[in-house]
């Protein structure tokens, strides 16, 4: 994408210029209290599948999403009974798993598809001031190449991805270096993630030990095991739909029930269509009494690897 990543120093003017870039769908990396985070505005499909192509992620996890403060968490999610004692460790290195209001208006790709939504508030003065100018979520994983280390310093987030993202907000090394604690309301509290709070300081806030997730639920931290998948069965790599439902890339060929990921074969705007576009297709075939969509085959590079894996996981036999 961007040819040049640009260095914003830690002022009115860099805070600014970082929202303005957010607003337009750039990417900006910027600091909090735990690692750098490679902020996108999450209701910006395209803006967020830039994120998994900056950072070469072969598959698409949910994001954290960013807000300033309680009212901007309640705007996206309900915060449950249970959940209102963790409040108090923000802003801070925690992270809430919440259910998603209907009118969240986060991109589909930022949720995983998933009708729940991973919310926190950063303590990091940069961080709230930025969240406070762009007024909006901010979809954020760590700032660093996938697979590698997360970055504390600009420096580090340079060395992963100069050239790959738009901007960085240079506010010196973090505090905690460690990612957020992660805790989910499934109903039941549970942690997802340890991380920069330490479980025994939540379980006293709460009055009850934190549930460990079992299988089924979420195996580890970017691993989830339950996955949207369409209720009709999914044909990959086809070249017509013989019959089937069709979920098209490239030029429109076919005169049945269809979605076109991306017409001029683009695989940001794939991404960034992907779930949206099979919740739609799979009621379309529905109410057209068909039973199976043939996918059209997607480039296996670049974003086309994590959208190909989530295409498999849709197609894989259900239990
Ligand atoms: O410290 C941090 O949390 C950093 C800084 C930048 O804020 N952010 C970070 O974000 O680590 P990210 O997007 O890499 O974390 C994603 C984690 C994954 O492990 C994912 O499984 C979990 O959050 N997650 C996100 N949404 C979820 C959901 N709806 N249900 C369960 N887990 C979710
Ligand atoms: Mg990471």
């Amino acid at each position: 994408m961007a040819n040049k990543t640009v260095t914003l120093p830690a002022n009115t003017d860099g805070i600014a210029d970082a929202a303005a870039r957010l607003r337009n769908g750039q990417l900006v990396a910027f600091p909090t209290e735990t690692v750098y985070g490679l902020g996108a505005d999450a209701r910006n499909g395209e803006a967020v599948a830039a994120i998994f192509e900056a950072k070469g992620r072969p598959r698409f996890n949910p994001l954290i999403i960013h807000v300033p403060d309680v009212a901007g968490v309640a705007q996206i999610a309900d915060i449950p009974d249970d959940a209102r004692p963790l409040l108090a460790f923000w802003p801070g290195p925690l992270t809430l798993v919440l259910p998603q209001r209907a009118d969240a208006n986060l991109s589909d790709l930022v949720t995983a598809g998933l009708d729940t939504v991973a919310v926190r508030i950063p303590a990091h003065p940069l961080a709230q001031s930025l969240l406070r100018a762009f007024d909006g979520p901010v979809a954020a994983p760590s700032a660093n190449p996938s697979g590698t280390v997360s970055p504390t310093t600009a420096a580090h987030v340079l060395d992963g991805l100069d050239g790959k993202i738009a901007a960085i907000l240079d506010g010196g090394p973090c505090d905690v270096g460690l990612e957020s604690t992660i805790v989910g309301f499934l109903p039941k509290p549970t942690l997802l993630r340890k991380g920069g709070i330490p479980r025994a300081a939540l379980e006293a806030a709460l009055q009850q030990t934190l549930a460990t997730p079992v299988a089924g639920d979420i195996t580890a931290p970017g691993q989830l095991s339950s996955h949207y998948a369409p209720t009709v069965s999914l044909r990959l790599n086809a070249r017509a739909p013989d019959g089937d439902a069709w979920l098209g890339f490239g030029p429109d060929k076919f005169d049945v029930p269809s979605r076109n990921l991306s017409p001029s074969e683009d695989l940001r705007e794939a991404a960034a269509n992907l779930f949206a576009h099979l919740r739609q297709l799979d009621q379309i075939a529905i109410d057209n009494g068909l039973s199976q969509i043939a996918v059209a085959k997607i480039p296996d590079f670049g974003l086309g690897e994590a959208i190909n894996d989530r295409l498999r996981r849709a197609a894989a036999p259900r239990p």
